[in-house]
């Protein structure tokens, strides 16, 4: 029997509690509230077990929770449930910043009370959420007589998927790979033998859009996935490894992050993600006026294509008259950032060798920090300081809160930090749990200092935005400074159609769109040859990037020069960076995709639709507009003939009237786009 007490508070949340008095059976169910997402948590044989249900059809088959330990038992059979509580949550809350202004919380909880049957007689409690839009697990190990010190050497939970689903996936276990920084590829999930996360996946018959990953990662090594390439269709966790091989050191009381897996109908309904953000914590900063989304310059792509050193030398970018140019630029074009990599002493010589050689706080005699700094504040610029640590963590920690201070004092309240390793200088994996901790105290000890973050080979995602605003963006896949260097040729066209559905449903990401000059010429000052590095989009692609590729920091990644006379850049120079309502109109995984976000706070829509290397024809409805409004539609258009491969360059640009019953048709060339901004008229 089920005892419900049903508590509504007021206006904007209503909760309503119950507690199980029933008699326990092995097995106990907790449903989403529409019903149709529903997770089973049961006792086989002495094993636990969850699987999962969308429609009462079966997603998750059985699958296995459990842990193995060093020195101790593996926590997996001889277990029994005791107990079951449960309770609903409804409540809206509002982002500082983001993808949409206001976030529904609506889930139903059960919390299962799990006890070893035997000898150490261990407790844990698995906590399940179950949202319209997916679900959430977690393991909650209370203080306890036979659970103290523990060291995790693997975590068991699988998703035992209950259909062949064809998966959009990047490996995890390559070697010199730990960076996410990798070219998606596609087939059947049974393939799959080591995969990060966000895993994609739809179902053969195309119903179920399934997508795996965790939540409110803050103490814990991070997951990837691990199936039997051909074998099974079970994928299990698989934890990135300290440098002695332990993958979690913990004490009771203790918490895992949530293994979730989002569900959506169609494939447009996957963004925006609010899942895993709904996992984590309330924003804890007391305030948050401070931290504001912007759009950024910056001595970057000079640095990629090689017009620029990060280093000494007659090439150095980081001059002090180089970062005025930067900045009056910014000044002159409304952005309100501006980066300098390369200022900070250390990067002579092999800087990824040498990486605890650099300096935080000292700059290149070339460069006068303060005096930059004082003119970005003069010219209301914003200077975004670049902390490349790579994987020198001890260094960068010794050397944190002197360097943030001194940020503080200048008035800098931005870093764009780095991690350009495989493995940090103390032996860790880049994505251990020494690691989580370690960007985990960078967001803190920036937060104390009133510093937003931009972290650039980070650990994945997992929503600690919404419980520290201050982390902003993260790069965390193949952006577009692939697109600079030689090597296997940069991004394919239909990347960024992909990116949209995998990576970029973690979050935010700094994949610095607005390259101009596509096929790198000027910054070289010489024709490139065909193999050489080049930007596989159209023009129009690239500005359509600011709508589709979400980032509160959005840089307009190209030479300052390379944007003079070019009537394209009013699009950039318009384009929101905050947004109000997310709305994603038309998209196929690795296709195409188009989308209409409304500015924070404002009346003015932008559209941004992209491509692979197919050209396409969209029509798209405008009905997101208010109805009886009248608004101007300022569209920059793939033009005539434009192909990313020989024809990159023409944009047409036209205005028209549209209302909320007009339906635009997009023609977007192959490896094109198409960006538009909707303003009320008059
Ligand atoms: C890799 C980052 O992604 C890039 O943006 C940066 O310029 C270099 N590392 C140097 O820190
Ligand atoms: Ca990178």
């Amino acid at each position: 029997m089920l005892r419900h007490t049903r508590v509504l508070v007021s206006g904007l949340a209503a909760v309503t509690l119950a507690v199980t008095t029933a008699p326990l059976r092995g097995q106990v169910r907790v449903a989403s509230p529409d019903g149709r997402n529903q997770v089973t948590v049961e006792v086989r044989e002495g094993r636990l077990t969850w699987r999962l249900t969308r429609d009462g059809r079966a997603l998750i088959l059985p699958s296995l929770l459990g842990f193995e330990f060093r020195g101790a038992p593996p926590l997996l059979g001889a277990l029994r449930i005791t107990d079951t509580t449960r309770q609903s949550h409804d409540e809206w809350w509002t982002q500082p910043w983001g993808e949409v202004a206001r976030v529904r919380d609506h889930h139903n909880e059960l919390a299962v009370s799990v006890e070893e049957t035997a000898a150490p007689n261990r407790r844990f409690v698995l906590r399940v959420r179950a949202f319209d839009d997916g679900v959430g697990f977690r393991y909650e190990f209370p203080e306890q007589p036979g659970l103290g010190a523990f060291e995790i050497t693997d975590e068991l939970t699988e998703f035992a998927l209950a259909d062949n689903a064809r998966a959009w996936w990047i490996p995890s276990n390559r070697p010199r790979m730990d960076r996410s920084e990798m070219l998606y590829s596609e087939g059947p999930m049974s393939l799959l033998d080591s995969v990060q996360t966000p895993l994609t996946m739809e179902t053969r018959d195309g119903r179920t859009f399934m997508v795996i990953h965790e939540a409110n990662l803050v103490d814990y090594a991070r997951m990837d996935l691990a199936g039997r390439r051909g074998e099974s269709r079970t994928l299990r966790a698989a934890l990135a490894p300290l440098a002695d091989g332990i993958k979690v050191r913990g004490r009771t009381p203790f918490v895992t992050p949530w293994r979730t897996m989002q569900l959506a109908d169609r494939a447009t309904d996957l963004a925006p993600s609010v899942l895993g953000l709904n996992l984590n914590p309330p924003n804890v900063l007391a305030g948050t006026d401070w931290i504001r989304p912007m759009k950024y310059v910056g001595i970057w792509w000079g640095l990629h294509i090689g017009a620029m050193t990060w280093g000494a030398g007659p090439r150095h970018g980081a001059t002090t008259a180089n970062a005025r140019r930067y900045i009056d630029f910014a000044a002159a074009n409304g952005f309100g950032g501006v980066l300098v990599e390369g200022w900070n002493v250390g990067w002579d010589g092999d800087w990824i060798a040498n990486r605890s050689a650099f300096s935080f706080t000292r700059a290149y005699p070339d460069y006068d920090l303060a005096e930059v700094a004082a003119y970005a504040r003069r010219k209301g610029v914003r200077l975004i300081v670049h902390n490349e640590t790579s994987g020198g963590i001890e260094n960068y920690e010794r050397q944190m809160d002197s360097a943030f201070a001194l940020y503080r004092s200048l008035g800098l309240d931005a870093i764009k930090t780095g991690y350009v390793t495989d493995t940090t200088s103390e032996g860790h994996s880049h994505w251990s749990q020494y690691m989580v901790r370690h960007y985990r105290r960078v967001i803190e000890t920036a937060a104390r200092y009133g510093i937003m973050l931009d972290v650039h080979e980070p650990i994945h995602d997992t929503g600690e935005r919404r419980t520290w605003p201050n982390m902003m963006t993260r790069e965390g896949s193949r952006g577009q400074e692939y697109n600079a260097w030689g090597g296997d040729g940069g991004n394919p066209p239909e990347h960024e159609t992909i990116l949209f559905f995998t990576r970029l449903l973690a979050g935010p990401m700094d994949f610095t769109p607005g390259i101009f000059d596509l096929l790198i010429e000027r910054g070289t000052g010489r024709p490139r040859r065909p193999d050489e590095p080049r930007v596989r989009t159209t023009l129009a692609k690239q500005l359509a990037l600011y709508v589709t590729i979400y980032s509160p920091l959005q840089m307009a990644a190209d030479l300052p020069e390379n944007y003079e006379g070019q009537p394209a850049f009013q699009f950039i120079r318009d384009v929101a960076v905050d947004w109000d309502t997310t709305r994603v109109l038309d998209a196929r995984i690795g296709d195409y995709v188009a989308v209409a976000r409304r500015e924070r706070g404002g009346q003015t829509w932008f559209v941004g639709a992209i491509t692979d290397e197919e050209g396409r024809t969209l029509d798209v409805p405008l009905s997101f507009l208010t109805p009886g409004r009248r608004y101007v539609a300022e569209i920059y258009a793939d033009g005539p003939n434009a192909h990313w491969l020989d024809n990159p360059l023409p944009v047409t640009i036209t205005r028209r009237a549209v209302s909320s019953a007009t339906w635009l048709r997009l023609v977007l060339a192959p490896g094109g786009g198409q960006a538009i901004r909707i303003r009320p008229a008059g």
